[in-house]
């Protein structure tokens, strides 16, 4: 049954890069919280999500249940929804979790009910514990297809989202197993290297995303303090050329109000979301530079210009670059600024970016 969910990338917050297992009732139901107050839920970011660490034991019929730090993922799911967001829970194929909690092997289905019982709406599915990790393709995927099936069985809409790193080519097979996304890379952490690495050059096949199907390249990590301004605003600008889900992974109730606006650039966001689905990529490489475009359901062109160096440069565009053969309106979506041709350069800061929207003929 093709998807219905996930038309546009999925945005929401999830657990892992700030808290790790160190996660409870009490921190996702104060993340609902914040991502209410600060408005970032009326930006579009839905989902509050729990990565691993959340799990206790399985009882002698098999079900498992959450540890001491979840007493009630019923309530907790409730308390969430009733904010107007959704609720996303994670697990793992084998016996154990990467962080070696109970995974579920040999109990695909059991869970899958248990997910949808306690009212989830989102469900990560790594790939941890040993033999599984080093399993061969079909394994893998045979994996990942046993728990889509199970969880469209339960009949509740539930996102899949694919854990796999990108190992097995899984873009050309995400969809046929019931996912809505897939993780292309292996984890990012709060550094400009590794972001950019993932960003600029491993975020897999973009013939692979489009609606109801995304290229993964994993979780933002805005706000966690580890980047400066210009690289946070290019780790924001490449996912949103990218049509990658936008999961925040900061302590929501430590926003700044310098990651705020960043997170909440509605004119970003935009083209994160633009309903054509598009996944931009580099048209142009000059050096350290890098321009890219991403085509919108409109017809207008979204273009992001990149200096990947450790020094300030400029850089020209042409109408070309969008595909067109004269501009006839350019919106500067970091800055708001608006104009009806392409100046004769534009100025990028050492590691940062400049994103751009332009219409044309
Ligand atoms: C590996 C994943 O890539 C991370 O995002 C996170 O889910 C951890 N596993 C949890 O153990």
């Amino acid at each position: 049954i093709p998807s219905k969910l996930a038309a546009t990338p999925p945005m929401g917050w999830s657990s892992w890069n700030k808290f790790a297992e160190h996660i409870d009732d009490k921190t996702v139901r104060a993340m609902a919280d914040a991502m209410v107050s600060t408005g970032l839920r009326d930006a579009g970011y839905t989902y509050i999500n729990i990565d691993d660490g959340w799990q206790g034991q399985r009882d002698a019929n098999g079900v498992l249940h959450p540890n001491a730090k979840f007493p009630d993922m019923k309530a907790l799911t409730d308390y969430v929804h009733a904010k107007g967001l959704k609720i996303g829970i994670y697990s793992s194929q084998g016996p154990r979790t990467c962080a070696g909690y109970e995974g579920s092997y040999g109990h695909v289905a059991q869970d899958a009910k248990s997910f949808a019982d306690w009212g989830f709406d989102y469900l990560k599915y790594d790939l941890c514990s040993g033999e599984w990790f080093y399993a061969d393709a079909d394994t893998v995927k045979r994996s990942y297809h046993e728990m889509g099936a199970a969880l469209q069985a339960t009949g509740r809409q539930i996102i899949f989202s694919l854990c796999e790193y990108g190992r097995f080519d899984v873009g050309s097979w995400g969809r046929d197993v019931g996912g809505q996304l897939w993780r292309t890379t292996g984890d990012i952490t709060d550094d400009y290297p590794t972001m950019a690495k993932i960003g600029f050059d491993k975020n897999g096949n973009p013939d692979h995303a489009g609606p109801h199907g995304w290229n993964d390249p994993d979780m933002l990590e805005i706000g966690n303090g580890g980047m400066s301004a210009d690289e946070y605003r290019t780790h924001m600008t490449l996912w949103a050329m990218a049509a990658a889900p936008l999961m925040m992974g900061h302590d929501l109730r430590e926003t700044s109000p310098e990651t705020l606006a960043m997170l909440t650039n509605r004119r970003v966001i935009a083209i994160d979301q633009d309903a054509r689905g598009v996944q931009g990529r580099a048209i142009r490489k000059q050096g350290d530079l890098e321009i890219w475009a991403k085509p919108l359901a409109d017809g207008r062109v979204a273009l992001a210009l990149f200096n990947r160096g450790t020094q300030a440069a400029s850089l020209g565009l042409t109408a070309a670059d969008a595909g067109f053969s004269s501009i006839s309106q350019v919106e500067d979506l970091w800055s708001g600024a608006t104009g009806t041709d392409l100046p004769a350069s534009y100025a990028v800061p050492a590691r940062g970016a400049v994103m751009l929207v332009v219409q044309g003929r």
